[in-house]
């Protein structure tokens, strides 16, 4: 059995798919599992998707899989070339999809990990990273690396794009309120949404892009400080950027305005956005009461974290 955990980007989506600086961390309440038994002579690789009820027959030859499973499958075995063992692989994740919590990236991760094993090759780090990123490609078409990094390293990641993930301390743990919007959002279409207004007016964007870059930078040494307010602060800022670029929405608006009006240190939306969730930073002894909030706001579902430590 082997696992990848959900992420939550606490600062820099989106300007990080132009080069700014991007902060995630790995959130292993909610995880991708996968798991295999042998399967008789001549039956060949069998993967089931328990949470989307797919049954999916991987064959090389395929040269076009509709399926990013598929794919990831097809992936690692020409990476390790390997024809398809007669294996099933069952999948189960509790990542909600379309939401920002890298699920994508973690049940390619898992099913990777799962496979390669099987085969007696281990894949692992860099190489493991690189063969998810080749499977975000075809969920996000131009994605950054940031979600595939963080899930794999399963380490809290400073990011740029082309240069790779930073380590950075946590000077002191911080809590998180997240909450689910329950409104599925494509990280594909935001990030082409955003493509289409930087292309129509590019020194107006990269002026935005550049905020988020400062706030990033910012933001990193508050949490290597263990600033909270801080923390509070700029989370604030780079959501009122990223209205700018388009990409909250009326609900997530009124979960970040709960979530401030219930005492939280500050809030955003985290990920693609126009959906998906938004993260709260909070003393401890008020991450009750934030939780409640939100969900009074319309959240599907809260949970509440603790980053570092
Ligand atoms: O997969 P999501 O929704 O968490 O978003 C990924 C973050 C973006 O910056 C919007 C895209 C990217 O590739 O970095």
């Amino acid at each position: 059995m082997h696992s990848a955990p959900a992420k939550i980007i606490l600062f820099g989506e989106h300007a990080v798919v132009y080069g700014q600086p991007a902060i995630a961390v790995p959130f292993s309440a909610l995880s991708a599992t996968a798991d295999s038994i042998a399967a008789p002579d001549g039956t060949g690789l069998t993967i089931i998707a328990h949470d989307v009820g797919r049954v999916l027959h991987v064959y090389l030859d395929d040269d076009s899989p509709d399926n990013a499973l598929t794919y990831a499958a097809q992936l690692t075995l020409r990476k390790l070339h390997a024809r398809p063992p007669n294996l099933t692989i069952d999948l189960r994740s509790t990542i909600p999809v379309a939401s920002g919590f890298g699920s994508g990236a973690a049940v390619s991760a898992a099913l990777i990990r799962e496979l390669s094993a099987a085969l007696g090759s281990p894949l692992e780090g860099d190489r493991l990273n690189a063969l998810v990123f080749e499977v975000e490609k075809m969920h996000h078409g131009t994605p950054s690396g940031i979600d595939n990094t963080v899930i794999v390293k399963n380490t809290p990641i400073y990011f740029v794009r082309d240069a790779g993930p930073q380590a950075f301390t946590i000077g002191r743990p911080f809590t998180l309120v997240i909450a689910d919007s329950g409104i599925a959002a494509s990280t594909r279409e935001t990030v082409a949404a955003v493509r289409k207004l930087y292309e129509a007016k590019p020194a107006r964007y990269q002026q935005l892009f550049d905020q988020i870059g400062v706030i990033v930078r910012a933001a990193k040494a508050a949490i290597e400080q263990g600033r909270w307010a801080d923390i509070g602060q700029q989370m604030n800022l780079n959501h009122a950027v990223l209205q700018d670029l388009t990409v909250s929405s009326e609900v997530l608006d009124r979960l970040v305005q709960a979530a401030r009006e219930a005492g939280a240190l500050g809030a955003k939306l985290s990920g693609g956005g126009r959906g998906g969730n938004v993260i709260a930073l909070v003393e401890p002894a008020n991450a009750k009461r934030v939780a409640a909030a939100v969900r009074q706001a319309g959240a599907a579902h809260t949970w509440v974290t603790t980053v570092g430590g």
